[in-house]
């Protein structure tokens, strides 16, 4: 079959999905397949009926290709596509209705309001620690971190949208869980010696990873069951990647989801492809697990 590999575009985590994209469109060709590598742009509708592949591997990250809308094309052509549909790509692109979805389905989270971003720099829209960030973005994109009243309220880059999300400060251990159709794989620990962000998350040596999760059985197997859940939740198809705060002071009441990724990372540093090794499963095996798994 002919594998027509979706990646770059014009969002914020572009040079991810780029490598996202690379690293699965040479593992599946040796798998065997056929495999097309396309950088989306406004051409892709012609792209597409030009290629005509019998799947679409979507590589893609954040707005865009993420959250519905290359979904929504996809399935207007009628090409099976890996990863979630368009309703749960849309949810989960959305941190505040993720959490929406969460509450109703009895998952834990932390308190948060949307706010203009005008308000958002004039006064502490909740009391400190709390964290702004987009609503819509990955990959720990523009994400700012008020620690004390003290320091005044955030001054934030130019680009942020207008419309941002604050958040209560959780504080606590970065724990993760891949999802794979209807299983959910293992818990990665991150360390870091800061948060992670962007840098952490994409340069080499930025954080390791300790996988499985050195923790008490009790929050591995909360995460497990929150993983599954949340994916189920928001109706996620193939792969999906839910992280976690965990505060060990407070024990289960401690750990809270923070959302689910339903494009997780793939590129040599990320989180799932390493889950699904630890698991058994080959970084070639994962990918062809997804091409069978698309559907439209
Ligand atoms: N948003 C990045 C790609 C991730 O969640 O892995
Ligand atoms: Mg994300």
């Amino acid at each position: 079959p002919k594998v027509a590999v979706l990646m770059g575009g014009p969002s914020a985590e572009r040079e991810v999905s780029l490598s996202t994209g690379r690293e699965c469109a040479a593992a599946l060709r040796g798998e065997g397949f056929e495999v097309v590598e396309v950088d989306a742009g406004p051409d892709l509708p012609a792209r597409l009926t030009e290629i005509q592949p019998d799947v679409v591997f979507n590589a893609l990250h954040g707005r865009w290709g993420e959250d519905g809308c290359v979904q929504g094309l996809l399935e207007w052509l009628k090409i099976p596509y890996t990863h979630s549909g368009v309703l749960s790509s849309a949810l989960a692109m959305d941190k505040e209705r993720t959490k929406q979805v969460y509450r109703a389905a009895g998952l834990p989270v932390v308190d948060s309001v949307l706010a203009a971003k005008s308000d958002v720099q004039a006064r502490h829209v909740m009391p400190p620690p709390y964290v702004v960030k987009p609503y819509n973005e990955g990959s720990s994109v523009g994400v700012y971190i008020v620690q004390e009243a003290a320091n005044g309220p955030p001054h934030l880059n130019e680009n942020m949208p207008d419309l941002l999300m604050v958040e209560t400060y959780a504080p606590g251990r970065e724990l993760t869980t891949t999802v794979m159709g209807d299983r959910a794989l293992t818990v990665t620990d991150i360390v870091t010696d800061g948060w992670y962000d962007y840098h952490a998350k994409y340069a080499e040596g930025g954080s390791y990873h300790v996988v499985p999760a050195d923790i008490p059985a009790e929050i591995f197997d909360a995460c497990m069951d929150y993983a599954l859940r949340a994916h189920q939740a928001l109706g996620c198809r193939g792969l999906s990647r839910t992280d976690f705060r965990w505060d060990e002071s407070r024990g289960l009441d401690g750990l809270i989801l923070l959302e689910t990724n339903t494009q997780p990372g793939m590129t040599p540093t990320s989180l799932s492809p390493e889950q699904a090794a630890k698991t058994g499963i080959s970084f070639g095996q994962l990918c062809r697990w997804m091409v069978e798994d698309a559907s439209c």
